[in-house]
């Protein structure tokens, strides 16, 4: 069974050819990062405007890579939600024209949820329970999988998310959008010790995280630095700041998997790229004999082909929508 998948949830054009929600066969992405670094973010109108002009031809180069035609295509998947509402409603527009015409089931799919499940698809071996720290420009999120697959939110941001905390930070410190990539290669250069900043809510004993304190702390270290004088020490700021995300992540993340007794974690989203996370949270499992999972860059980001494999979930459960579903820009994790 092939399944399209189609993902605009953010500011990525994606459309991939899913094999049994297994065997990747295309996996194109767009990315806008271009037309939306001149703002510092993503501007949401442009974005809908991208998908528009996008998604007829990465839909189309999706299936030429798989060498398929659409009268091969058994079922479509598209995002549903959460994301940005004219984004979100491009793919849907699209995703309903062709499971229409090719009279093939149209499946809604959680982007929150395919984030996760683009774990499963690089390691078909990996089976819950496990714990999910799911990380990207929109959400901060801890989530526990029990062994049937179903997720439960343990806790999330209270403010920004770590993406959205990462990219602010960079663009006051004048860095390149999107910045997450920027402080993270600079933190690898730097040392996190001379620059000590706060690990907000390590030790309350939930699993809600805050980063807004921290942006904080870091503007009022370059404003005191300035009004002294003295240069901003670049290298050392970006890993101090990293430390600090990181920490609070790992943290966090090991209490969960303790609490749950799961032998697995699974990062995802966008900053489940990050090196320093992925370094320090293999460190801290590899001492408990937990198993970490992270997926590769391709799959960390949004793509559409977790949306098609984690469709293929929702296909032999039978959930499928109809012509009148809508998209829903704030669909919860755990719904
Ligand atoms: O999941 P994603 O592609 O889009 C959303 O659904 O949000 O995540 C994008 C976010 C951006 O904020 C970007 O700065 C961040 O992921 N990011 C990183 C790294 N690579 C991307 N953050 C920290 N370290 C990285 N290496
Ligand atoms: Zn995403």
């Amino acid at each position: 069974m092939l399944i399209l998948g189609v993902e605009t949830s953010c500011d990525e054009t994606s459309a991939s050819v899913v094999e049994d929600g297994a065997i990747v066969r295309s996996n194109v992405i767009s990315s806008q990062v271009e037309f939306h670094r001149p703002y510092g973010g993503v501007v949401p109108e442009v974005a809908s405007r991208k998908h528009l002009e996008l998604i007829n031809p990465v839909i189309e180069e999706s299936l030429a890579e798989a060498g398929v035609g659409f009268e091969d295509i058994g079922a479509v998947a598209v995002t549903i939600g959460p994301g940005l509402i004219g984004a979100l409603l491009v793919g849907l527009a699209a995703a309903k024209a062709i499971a229409y015409t090719l009279d093939v089931p149209l499946i809604g799919v959680n982007h929150l949820e395919a984030h996760i499940r683009a774990n499963f698809l690089e390691d078909p071996a990996l089976r819950p329970p496990l714990v999910a720290l799911l990380v990207s420009g929109g959400h901060t999120i801890l989530a526990v999988m029990d062994e049937s697959g179903r997720l439960t939110t343990l806790g999330e941001t209270l403010d920004d998310a770590a993406g959205e905390a990462y990219d602010k930070i960079a663009r006051f410190l004048g860095l390149a959008y999107p910045g997450g990539p920027e402080i993270d290669r600079l933190a690898a250069l730097g040392d996190a010790k001379k620059v000590i900043l706060p690990r907000a809510m390590i030790d309350r004993d939930d699993y809600a995280f805050s980063l807004s304190g921290l942006k904080t702390a870091v503007l009022n270290y370059v404003s005191k630095l300035e009004k002294q004088g003295q240069e901003i020490p670049l290298n050392d700021l970006a890993a101090g700041f990293q430390a600090a995300v990181i920490d609070v992540q790992v943290a966090k993340t090991m209490r969960a998997a303790k609490e749950y007794g799961v032998k697995n974690i699974v990062l995802a989203g966008g900053v489940a790229a990050n090196a320093g996370l992925r370094a320090a949270l293999k460190e801290a499992a590899d001492e408990k004999g937990i198993k970490l999972n992270a997926p590769t860059l391709e799959l960390c980001t949004d793509n559409a082909a977790m949306i098609a494999s984690l469709g293929y979930e929702y296909l032999k459960e039978g959930k499928t929508i109809d012509m009148t579903a809508n998209s829903d820009a704030n669909l919860p994790l755990s719904s």
